[in-house]
């Protein structure tokens, strides 16, 4: 099985051509390297990168009509993207996106042949009252109501309280929940680990974790230091 290592630019750079020159140094040096990479960045960069795998960071569920702001998945698709992220932790805090309206999304990508990083993890609250794995079993049960081929579906575990933070979660934890994530897919089913991955920390998910691979965010923004941990996976 590849490793996935995905980069989610969030919504960054604030130029095109800053864009184009992340993107291009990313591109150089993943020449040989083993493991899928795949680059995030805002919807309108898309069309513009090209000759490396890209991915988008949210989809709508209708394929096109009246919803100002939105982009539908058959759009993605025309525009050669591979992947989209469903479900991503800021996307459900901030845009009200709920296990219903990501279930929605996912059967759309699926139905349009993207493949897709599902994200599901818990927050600082509900760790501390011991009911991640409830929270994960209720994400991961809704997300995937009645979708019955999960072959393109590559589940994110990154736990909210380890998002943007510089608090990484620890080896130990990230292998229970994927242990726990495990359950609920196929046993080839690609699981990652999203959350503060750094290069000094992202080797231990893949070697003793169990992860598939890594959902990285403000450190796929540094070129260098994003190489690095795409290294630490080979
Ligand atoms: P981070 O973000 O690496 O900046 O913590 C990860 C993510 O949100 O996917």
């Amino acid at each position: 099985m590849k490793n996935l290592i995905a980069g989610n630019w969030k919504m960054n750079p604030n130029s095109k051509k800053e864009a184009q020159e992340l993107f291009d140094a990313v591109k150089k040096g993943i020449k040989d390297v083993a493991s899928e990479v795949v680059i995030c960045p805002p919807d309108l960069f898309l069309s513009s990168l090209k000759g490396s795998a890209l991915g988008a960071q949210n989809i709508f569920w209708e394929e096109k009509g009246a919803f100002t702001g939105e982009i539908s998945a058959v759009m993605l698709k025309d525009l050669g993207v591979e992947y989209v992220i469903i479900g991503h932790s800021e996307r459900r805090k901030y845009f009200g996106e709920t296990d219903e309206t990501v279930n929605k999304k996912i059967k759309k990508a699926l139905e349009v042949g993207l493949k897709i990083i599902f994200c599901v993890g818990e927050t600082a609250e509900e760790r501390e009252q011991g009911e991640t794995q409830e929270v994960l079993q209720r994400q991961i049960q809704q997300g995937l109501k009645d979708v019955v081929d999960i072959d393109n579906i590559n589940v994110a575990y990154e736990p909210v309280w380890a998002i943007g933070t510089g608090n990484n979660c620890s080896v130990e934890e990230t292998k229970e929940s994927i242990d726990f994530i495990r359950k609920f897919v196929k046993p080839e089913t690609i699981i990652i680990y999203g959350g503060s991955v750094k290069s000094e920390n992202s080797g231990a998910y893949i070697k003793q974790a169990g992860a598939n691979g890594l959902l990285v965010g403000g450190a796929s923004l540094d070129a260098e230091e994003f190489l690095k941990i795409v290294k630490s996976a080979e």
